[in-house]
């Protein structure tokens, strides 16, 4: 049998479905939506696979051939120039100027007077546009969403981090967008984001104009079973042998986030090991976390005390539902609940902790789970 090359565990990007694990089912739900014109809003918590599973869908989309698929991520972009200059800047990229909808993009363009330069590393064109007023931003944009909804095939737009709109500094970016989208037939969107709480206000407040105007989809963490088998054989493929508590032992200690495991994965699968034991991943668990200490103290230096110790307890206990009982509080020695409640507010806005709600109660995590787990640790 050939034996795999590169590490099958990558933690930045997409490389392929042969390396994506699962998510069947959301795969299952996101084309069925995307081919009934309805528009989806995905969320979960950051590094959970998102922005991942959108190329997923991409590469199943592209091979039908049904979709021009554009993907833009406008975490950097501050305002509604911004935004149109990336978005721009992706269809051009994603849609080559050899097929002739390229070149008649780049001809509606030219229009707005652009300056296209072209990246010296990578031969990607990069957009910047002028605009004398702000009216000529929001004319512009009309005029890409129009050109896009005259083609002759769909086209589906994701855009990853869509919380960011809520900082630009115009008040009306939600009302132009939804106002433009709402009017557009050949075209459908994916909003993602990991600011539940931002996502959860833009799409599902009454007073938004984006309320109710999309489907939304949660991102759960993968199956475990599923994962441990998935992880098993990307080893075996490999040539290697790793036994099935190693596998427990990475699933557990990661908490099967997508992140974390491919993390310890990829470390595992770097080593020479050619049969790995759960003593082999303990060891490479410790040494990980000891290379990443010193950044972990600075952490230290920017909360309060009473927030270093309320992360500390909740890294401690795993997970807390009621952070505000006496018990917890005493036993941590966290001080008053109205004391532990600010804290608790302010790790949430800094996103050093991370809050789940269920039906009947909210838990509480520390977002990055090997910080977490260090912290449990030396503590
Ligand atoms: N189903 C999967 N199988 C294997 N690896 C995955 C899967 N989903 C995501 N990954 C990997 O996990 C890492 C995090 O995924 P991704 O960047 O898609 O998460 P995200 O939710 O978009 O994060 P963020 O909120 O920070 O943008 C990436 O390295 C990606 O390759
Ligand atoms: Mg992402």
């Amino acid at each position: 049998m050939a034996v795999n090359k590169i590490n099958p565990f990558p933690t930045t990007g997409y490389i392929g479905k042969e390396y994506f694990c699962d998510r069947e089912t959301e795969l299952t739900t996101l084309k069925s939506l995307v081919k009934n014109g309805v528009n989806t809003t995905l969320i979960s918590p950051r590094r959970l696979g998102k922005s991942a599973l959108i190329h997923r869908l991409f590469e199943e989309l592209e091979t039908t051939k049904s979709f021009y698929c554009i993907y833009t991520d406008i975490y950097a972009t501050q305002s509604v120039k911004d935004f149109t200059e990336c978005l721009s800047q992706m269809i051009l990229r994603q849609i080559p100027e050899q097929k002739s909808i390229g070149n008649r993009f780049l001809d509606l363009l030219k229009a707005f007077h652009p300056v296209i330069s072209y990246d010296p590393l990578s031969g990607q064109p990069e957009i910047s546009l002028e605009f004398t007023e702000n009216k000529a931003v929001e004319k512009t944009l009309a005029s890409i969403f129009h050109f896009l909804d005259s083609q002759n095939k769909p086209i589906l737009i994701a855009i990853d981090e869509f919380q960011q709109i809520a900082n630009y500094p115009e008040t009306n970016t939600e009302s132009i967008l939804r106002s433009h989208i709402q009017r557009l037939k050949n075209v459908h969107f994916i909003f993602s984001g990991s600011n539940k709480h931002m996502m959860v206000e833009l799409f599902n407040s009454a007073k938004r104009p984006f309320f109710s105007s999309t489907r939304m989809l949660s991102l759960p963490v993968i199956d475990k079973d599923i994962y441990s088998s998935f992880i098993h054989d990307k080893f075996k493929d490999g040539g290697r042998e790793i036994q099935p508590e190693a596998v427990q032992f990475i699933l557990d200690w990661t908490r099967s986030h997508t992140y974390y495991t491919q993390t310890i994965c990829n470390l595992v699968y770097a080593s020479p090991l050619k049969r790995i034991k759960e003593e082999d991943v303990k060891n490479i668990c410790d040494s990980f976390l000891a290379s990443q200490q010193a950044m972990y103290i600075q952490y230290r230096r920017l909360l309060s005390p009473v927030q270093w110790q309320l992360l500390i307890a909740i890294a401690k206990e795993g997970s807390v539902s009621q952070p505000q009982s006496k018990y917890f509080l005493e036993k941590y020695n966290i001080g008053t609940p109205s004391n532990s409640k600010r804290a608790l507010d302010a790790l949430l806005t800094k996103e050093m902790i991370y809050q789940e709600d269920d039906l009947e109660s909210s838990r509480y995590q520390v977002y990055d789970v090997f910080l977490s787990r260090w912290l449990e640790r030396t503590f």
